[in-house]
């Protein structure tokens, strides 16, 4: 627990500058690093800042490869409310990075182990995360992984809850439009990466902040796990912290 270091700022467009930071001097650090990316609309505000930073001519993703935790099951690449869809239009087409450089996970895959599988050994033969992003659900989820009995360790399909198919309805035009399954990386996945960066912003993710980080480890509190990294890095705006311990 010690280990993790904190960073609470007064609002989510600061939150998003400070990871933006963190992403710069990874890419200067190593050009043809490894970046694992989220969706959400918390990293919203750090995709605005690096596409800012790449076309201010101060950051080159020319060299980089991006992973992305996680995508629905049963949507099309192009499908408005798919996760693909989301980072090109939010991130990948304002940008110079090479498409073949960029991979998320395939919710069409008819053969999903065979899928799953792939992706696992394309980020091995990048040669492993160097940065994961990552935001977290109201029930603790990162990526996909939703509370459950263990800790999935590599990417797999996962049956989502409804508090997550609830919480994610307000980018689909009703509940029911809202797939029921998707793939995620495994917590193994994020927990191999070599640094950990969390933004979380919003008062309603006050508690959950507070108990993954100062609850006990437990699989049915996903992120709790992140108090066993190394290298872990919380981006928190002052409503999302105001339920920390001081
Ligand atoms: C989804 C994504 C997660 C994300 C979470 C929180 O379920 N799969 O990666 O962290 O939502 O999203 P938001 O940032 O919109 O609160």
């Amino acid at each position: 627990m010690l280990h993790v270091k904190w960073n609470i700022t007064q609002t989510p467009e600061e939150a998003g500058r400070l990871a933006a930071d963190l992403f710069e001097a990874q890419i200067h650090a190593k050009p043809a690093c490894v970046i694992g990316l989220a969706t959400g609309s918390t990293p919203l505000p750090l995709y605005r800042e690096l596409i800012a930073r790449n076309a201010a001519g101060t950051l080159d993703f020319s060299r980089v490869r991006t992973a992305n935790l996680d995508e629905y099951q049963g949507l099309a690449p192009d499908h408005p409310q798919s996760y693909r869809r989301f980072m090109q239009e939010n991130l990948f087409d304002h940008i110079n990075i090479r498409p073949e450089n960029t991979i998320v996970p395939d919710g069409l895959a008819a053969d999903i182990p065979a899928m799953c599988a792939s992706y696992e050994r394309q980020i091995e033969d990048w040669g492993g995360v160097d940065l994961q992003l990552l935001g977290i659900g109201h029930d603790g989820h990162i990526g996909f992984n939703e509370p459950c009995g263990e800790f999935p360790v590599h990417t797999h399909r996962i049956e989502l809850t409804e508090m997550t198919r609830s919480a994610n309805k307000r980018f689909f035009a009703s509940l029911d439009e809202v797939p029921s399954a998707a793939i995620s990386m495994g917590i193994g996945t994020v927990m191999a990466a070599r640094k950990i960066v969390m933004i979380v912003t919003g008062a309603d993710k006050a508690e959950i902040l507070a108990e993954a980080f100062f609850g006990p480890v437990v699989p049915s509190v996903p992120a709790s796990i992140l108090q066993l990294h190394p290298d872990v890095t919380v981006i928190c705006d002052a409503a999302a912290a105001s339920r920390l311990p001081r």
